[in-house]
């Protein structure tokens, strides 16, 4: 069966308020809302798409990600849902089935895309709904005696009996393609809001003896519509806690699965516990037995196998090593790898750094464009001095190195194997192998005059 998804993404969102951003850009967990949609009709190898777009057209083609096979549609006026859909007819292949989803009811699964196309026949509609406690803002359905849809009524146009309906509709349809041009001709803008209601396709079509079948979801969750900021809000946080759930599923510890946020993908293996107040951003992975303390914000990194971040820590772009600890208040970035059962404690910045296995800086120290060896040991308020106003310059600390407390290593510059540094050095040429380093001031001690 050949499958031609039509998005539409035309509108602005004025009901959003968000200023000039076309609502279907807003982010949801870190994409854009149309893009969630995007993404699930993407693994539908063969299915094409079809996106209408007509508000901010090129902004909108610019960020979003989509397949080869979609093709874009301009609606120039937004004239309705029913006006959108007739934008794309022309584009629809002969012998599909034609899926319409609107840009902004993003969480739609593709399980129960696959369950709508199938209740869909060459005689008949598929209308996808759902109960709802809470329906304002909805069409709602209103059902023949066969208990097919006789027809959609618009909150708008509803009257005080049609609103106390709870079966509401979610704007996805599907549909034979060759049906729908011919359909849509007949559809006009005689309502309360003067649009083209794709809605009325419904009982247009039951005139022609075509009925409409209704797919209905007693958890309409992933159904629900942004057009407020608070039904985004309420959008976000169910996408969130389903995560969470999954993650849990999946044997993960997860604290409160309404204190997480994943903004991208998480990969997380079996063992390992996520305290509250976590931000996950982009493609992040973390190994098996790993422990992330509260308040760590992660971005595009890699935790490795019962690695402990403690409370705190904010790392991005990078890796960190098996069994290694970092935190409270570490902040990791830039590039920088941490080998295996490395410690970098509180206040301790890495920047585009490769940090070998076993070495240790437990207190307020700045690692910057530096290289070190196997059990170094770098005291509290060592700084490397990478930045000399123009270039960065590279710190070399190798293999079993013991950097003394308040050290400036100022670079470029290398500590050979085995040297060590006095306290309060500032050190500004290279140290040879197993010598110790000392550039400070002499203390001179004065004695104190009494009168
Ligand atoms: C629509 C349905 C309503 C349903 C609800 C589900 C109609 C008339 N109403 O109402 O029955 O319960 O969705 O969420 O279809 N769009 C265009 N071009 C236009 C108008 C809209 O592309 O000319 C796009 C919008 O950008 C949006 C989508 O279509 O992504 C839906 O439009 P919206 O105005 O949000 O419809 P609702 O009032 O939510
Ligand atoms: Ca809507």
């Amino acid at each position: 069966m050949k499958v031609d998804f039509i998005v539409l993404a035309a509108g602005k969102g004025k009901r959003m308020g968000q200023g000039d951003l076309p609502k279907v850009l807003l982010p949801l967990a870190g994409r854009p809302i149309a893009q969630h949609l995007l993404d699930t009709i993407s693994s539908m190898k063969e299915a094409a798409v079809r996106m209408v777009v007509g508000y901010q057209a090129s902004k909108v083609k610019s960020s979003l990600k989509v397949k080869r096979n979609t093709k874009w549609v301009i609606q120039k006026n937004q004239l309705g849902t029913a006006h959108a859909v007739k934008q794309a007819v022309p584009l629809l292949r002969k012998g599909s089935i034609a899926v319409v989803l609107y840009g902004d009811v993003p969480l739609v699964s593709l399980k129960t895309i696959k369950s709508l196309i199938r209740v869909t026949t060459s005689k008949s509609i598929g209308v996808l709904t759902f109960q709802t406690e809470n329906p304002k803002g909805y069409g709602r359905i209103i059902r023949d005696n066969n208990k097919n849809i006789a027809t959609i009524i618009e909150e708008k146009d509803a009257s005080l009996a049609e609103k106390a309906i709870k079966e509401v509709n979610s704007g996805i349809i599907s549909i034979h393609s060759s049906m729908l041009g011919p359909l849509l001709k007949k559809i006009n803008n005689k309502n309360a809001a003067k649009e083209y209601y794709l809605t009325d396709i419904v009982s247009t079509a039951l005139k022609e003896g075509i009925s409409s079948i209704p797919l209905r979801l007693d958890n309409g969750n992933e159904l629900l519509g942004a057009n407020t900021p608070l039904e985004l809000h309420n959008l976000e946080r169910i996408y969130q806690t389903n995560l969470a759930n999954k993650l849990i599923n999946g044997g993960i510890g997860v604290a409160d699965s309404n204190r997480i946020d994943i903004r991208g993908s998480l990969n997380a293996g079996k063992g390992s516990f996520i305290d509250i107040n976590n931000i996950f951003e982009g493609e992040v992975e973390i190994g098996k037995r790993v422990e992330i303390g509260p308040n760590c914000f992660i971005k595009n990194s890699k935790i490795m196998e019962g690695a402990i971040i403690k409370p705190n820590t904010v790392i991005e772009d990078s890796i960190v090593g098996p069994n290694s600890k970092v935190g409270p208040f570490a902040r990791i970035r830039g590039g920088t790898k941490l080998d295996a059962s490395t410690e970098l404690g509180n206040f301790v910045e890495a920047n585009r750094s490769q940090v070998g296995a076993l070495t240790k800086a437990k207190h307020l120290a700045y690692l910057g464009d530096t290289t070190t060896g196997a059990s170094v040991n770098i005291g509290a308020g060592t700084i490397t001095c990478n930045y000399d106003g123009k270039n960065k310059n590279k710190t070399k600390l190798e293999d079993g190195v013991f950097v003394g407390s308040n050290t400036s290593i100022v670079a470029p510059v290398t500590l050979s194997q085995g040297s060590y540094t006095g306290a309060g050095s500032v050190i500004t040429k290279n140290v040879p192998r197993d010598s110790l380093a000392i550039g400070r001031a002499k203390q001179t001690n004065i004695k104190r005059k009494r009168n």
